[in-house]
This record gives C-alpha cells, sequence and structure tokens, in this order.
C-alpha cells in the first residue's frame, strides 16, 4: 500500500481518481489545489503525488518543482486536458514520472500508477543493495585490510577484529608475539583506529635504554636531576599527552622503572625525575613484549600488579608459520609495496619460488619474509622472480634431512652403522615403505636390504 497525494480542483474528477486509487488498496490524500498539497508534502510521507496541471493559482509544473524539491524522491504523475508534447517533456524533464491526458478511464489510470509504484519499489531496492554492498565493502575492508596490516588467515582476521573492538575504548592492550609478527604495525592500527587518532603516537623501545636513561626518557627530568642534565626535558609520557604511547620490549623494563610505571597506569600520574611536581597526562598506553610475561611474572621477574595493569586487554600475534596460508597474500603485497618504493616496476613471482616460500619455517616472521622479498627484488634481472633470486637459507628445503652424527665420540664402526641405519630410514620414508623400492634408492640387493633390517632390528 502507497499514500498518495491527489491535487485537483475539479471535485468531480478528484473524487472519481480518488475512488479509482482506493478500490487499488492505497491510502489517498485529495486537496484542491498545490499551496495545500505541497503542505501535504512538506509532513513527509507522500510516496506519490498525482497533480492536475491547470489550475488556479499555483499550477502543476510548480507542485511538481515543490514536491521534489521537499523529496526527491517523490513520485509525480501530471495530469492535463491539454496533451502538448512540449508539456510532457518539460514535465518529465523535472522529475515527473508519467504524464496523463484527460479524458482518461478508472483502469488506464490504474495501470499507469501501478507502473510508477513498481518502478518505485524497484528503485528503493536496488538503493537499498547499493547500500548494502557499501556497507559490506567497508566491513571487507577493515576485516580483511587494516591499515599496514595484511593477511586474511582466520588468526589474523581474529587480530583485526579485536583491534577493532579495542580501539574506541582507553583500555591498556598487551601485545604478545615473536619478533617481527608485526607488534609495532597493530600498535599503530590501534592508535589510528581510535578515538585518539589525532593526537601523539609516541614510542619508547624499553629494551635499548639503560635504566637511568630511560627513567627519565619516559618522564622526563628537572634540570640538574642528575650530572648532564642541563636542562629540564619532557618525557615521553608527556610528549604523548592526547594520543597513545607504545612501549615496545616492555618485559625489559628494569624493577623501579616498573614501580614508576604502575604509578601512571594507576593514577596517570607522575613526577619528572629531580622533580617535585605531579605531572598529570591523559595517554592510552599499548605494550608489546616477544617474552612470556606470565612466566615473568611466577618467577618474580615482572611485578604482578603492572602486568594486570598493562594486560587488561591481550592480542596474540601468530608467529608466520602457523598461518602460512597469508604467505602469498604478504609476498603480493611486499612486491607492490617493494618495487614500488624502488622505482621499479612490479615484479611476477615464479610458482616454484612461491611454493619454495610457502614451505619456509620463517623464524624471522613477516620482517624475514619482508628482507627476503626485498632482495629478491634487488637480485631480479628478469620480469619474474626465481628460486634462484631465494636466499640460500630459504631455499634449502632439503636441510631437515641432513644426517644426524652421534653427539659422542663413538667407534668410527658404529658411527657408520648408525649412518646406516639413518640412510636406510629415509629411502624407506621416500619408497613409502616399498622395500623393494628401498633398496633402489640405496643401490643394494633387496637380499642385502634385508640382510641390513634384520641387523638393526627394524622388522
Ligand atoms: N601483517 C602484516 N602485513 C604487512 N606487513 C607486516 C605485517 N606484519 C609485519 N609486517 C612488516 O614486518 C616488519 C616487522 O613488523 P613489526 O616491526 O611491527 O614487528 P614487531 O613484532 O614489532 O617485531 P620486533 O619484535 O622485532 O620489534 C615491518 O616492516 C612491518 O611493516
Ligand atoms: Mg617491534
Amino acid at each position: 500500500m502507497s499514500r498518495i497525494l491527489v491535487i485537483e480542483d475539479n471535485e468531480t474528477m478528484r473524487d472519481g481518481i480518488s475512488q479509482t486509487l482506493r478500490n487499488m488498496g492505497h491510502e489517498v490524500i485529495a486537496v484542491s489545489g498545490g499551496p495545500e498539497g505541497i503542505k501535504v508534502c512538506q509532513n513527509g510521507g507522500v510516496d506519490l503525488v498525482i497533480t492536475d496541471y491547470k489550475m488556479q493559482g499555483m499550477d502543476g509544473m510548480q507542485v511538481l518543482e515543490q514536491a521534489k524539491a521537499i523529496d526527491g524522491d517523490i513520485d509525480v504523475i501530471m495530469i492535463t486536458a491539454y496533451g502538448t508534447i512540449d508539456l510532457a517533456v518539460e514535465a518529465m524533464k523535472k522529475g515527473a514520472s508519467d504524464f496523463v491526458t484527460k479524458p482518461f478511464s478508472p483502469d488506464e489510470l490504474k495501470i499507469r500508477v501501478e507502473k510508477v509504484l513498481q518502478f518505485r519499489q524497484a528503485r528503493q531496492e536496488s538503493r537499498k543493495l547499493d547500500e548494502e554492498v557499501r556497507y559490506l565493502r567497508h566491513q571487507i575492508d577493515t576485516l580483511y585490510n587494516f591499515g599496514e596490516l595484511v593477511g586474511s588467515s582466520e588468526r589474523m582476521r581474529k587480530v583485526f577484529e579485536r583491534i577493532k573492538k579495542v580501539a574506541s575504548s582507553d583500555s591498556s592492550v598487551l601485545i604478545y608475539g615473536e619478533s617481527g609478527t608485526g607488534k609495532e604495525l597493530v600498535a599503530r592500527a590501534i592508535h589510528s583506529y581510535s578515538n585518539r587518532s589525532k593526537g601523539p603516537f609516541v614510542k619508547v623501545n624499553c629494551a635499548a635504554l639503560a635504566e637511568g636513561i630511560l627513567e627519565s626518557e619516559l618522564f622526563g627530568h628537572e634540570k640538574g636531576a642528575f650530572t648532564g642534565a642541563i636542562r629540564r626535558k619532557k618525557g615521553k609520557f608527556e610528549l604523548a599527552d592526547g594520543g597513545s604511547i607504545f612501549l615496545d620490549e616492555i618485559g625489559d623494563v628494569p624493577p623501579t622503572t616498573q614501580m614508576r610505571l604502575l604509578r601512571v597506569l594507576q593514577e596517570r600520574e607522575f613526577d619528572r625525575v629531580g622533580g617535585e611536581e605531579t605531572i598529570k597526562v591523559d595517554v592510552r598506553v599499548i605494550a608489546a613484549t616477544n617474552k612470556d610475561l606470565p612466566a615473568m611474572v611466577r618467577g618474580g621477574k615482572f611485578r604482578e600488579d603492572l602486568f594486570y595493569r598493562l594486560n587488561v586487554i591481550p592480542i596474540e600475534l601468530p608467529p608466520l608459520r602457523e598461518r602460512k596460508e597469508d604467505i602469498s597474500e604478504l609476498v603480493h603485497h611486499f612486491l607492490k609495496k617493494k618495487c614500488t618504493e624502488l622505482g621499479k616496476r612490479v615484479l611476477k613471482i615464479d610458482p616454484k619460488a612461491m611454493e619454495i616460500l610457502m614451505g619456509y619455517d620463517w623464524p624471522g616472521n613477516v620482517r624475514e619474509l619482508e628482507n627476503v622479498m626485498e632482495r629478491a627484488i634487488v637480485l631480479c634481472d628478469t620480469d619474474r622472480i626465481g628460486a634462484n633470486d631465494l636466499p640460500v637459507l630459504v631455499r634449502n628445503l632439503e636441510r631437515e634431512h641432513i644426517l644426524k652424527l652421534p653427539d659422542k665420540d663413538l667407534p668410527l664402526t658404529e658411527m657408520l652403522e648408525d649412518l646406516e641405519r639413518q640412510l636406510i630410514e629415509r629411502a624407506f620414508e621416500k619408497a613409502k615403505g616399498v622395500k623393494t623400492k628401498a633398496a633402489k634408492i640405496l643401490g643394494i640387493k633387496t637380499s642385502a636390504l634385508y640382510y641390513k633390517l634384520e641387523k638393526y632390528g627394524m622388522i
């Protein structure tokens, strides 16, 4: 059911049209003049206006213009006794949905109205779909593409969701992860998605500084606080006021500094080194560590109270080897990024090279992959990165098959026997347990293999 406004100065016509529309099941508001009709439009909720063209005072064209100005989505059907083409063209140009000439039968009106309403519905549905598509695109963008962060593995998606959730709060975040997993990128993403994003993002590497220097770096110092303090210096907490502070390698903070940090986290205030004045700050704390902080707490190396203050929201970044499905996406990301930086055409990658990259364990995580890609791009002199452009360490897939020498010094015969056993095991693995095949790999007769298997108690 639609809400239809009928504007017609002839009472008989008005009643006739209204009756036809009511019979169709619509809600009808009927008025005798333009100004009255416009008032109804202003109140909102009108889907369709059916207006006569020739009326006293305000004509149909003015009604059309004003109704469209109030709500561009209102449909208008113009009725006139003077069916001139010019008038129809002008009405359509101004946004009329249809143009009906008198006289017309109730059935003709019915068909015209139905058509306009059908179009209206289709238009609205398509707009709704557009909006949905836009919304979903935005969702996907934030889900899969978090600032600089690349990765669509289940585990990274969880990380992105968590970032999105925590960004808007002021709670402290503790990011765990091996070296090179992207802890700093995550910290920056949290800041840039928070409502502090216009404020500063200040990073402190807690591992790089000696104890005394770290304190003055974090909290600042007064002139003369220690030898060499020739002037007052603001600390990183003061510089981060209104923004976020990123305490990298928090596990390396020495005990006295831990105590001072606890005070900032609890009271949001501190004193400069050698100062009396209490300074208040509005700072969000994001910390990161590649250490097992809970274990350090258990071992008495890290204050438990500080740990709980920092660990309000933990985010764990999985090592790259536990989300190998992200490797290909990262490779393409770095290809694009590095080639652009180096002013090169974006290179392709050979399937064999990709296979090697996917097979490697990446102890240095994303940072190692980034370095390997950069090196390969620089070395590559074709338009495609091949296996040869990768470092030997990454390429050497066979290294886990390197035979192990016994730790102890054994007589030569025993060492050789040990090696022989390992070689037989490896041949069996390759031959998937088929003895004739294993013998072939080893270059001995099957009977000789049986003899050795028995000797080593392998059957
Ligand atoms: N998911 C990712 N997508 C794109 N680039 C990434 C991603 N994770 C890490 N990187 C890149 O890898 C490098 C290392 O990341 P980052 O410095 O954030 O790691 P980290 O965990 O802080 O390492 P460390 O513990 O060694 O300080 C950076 O150059 C970063 O841009
Ligand atoms: Mg880091």
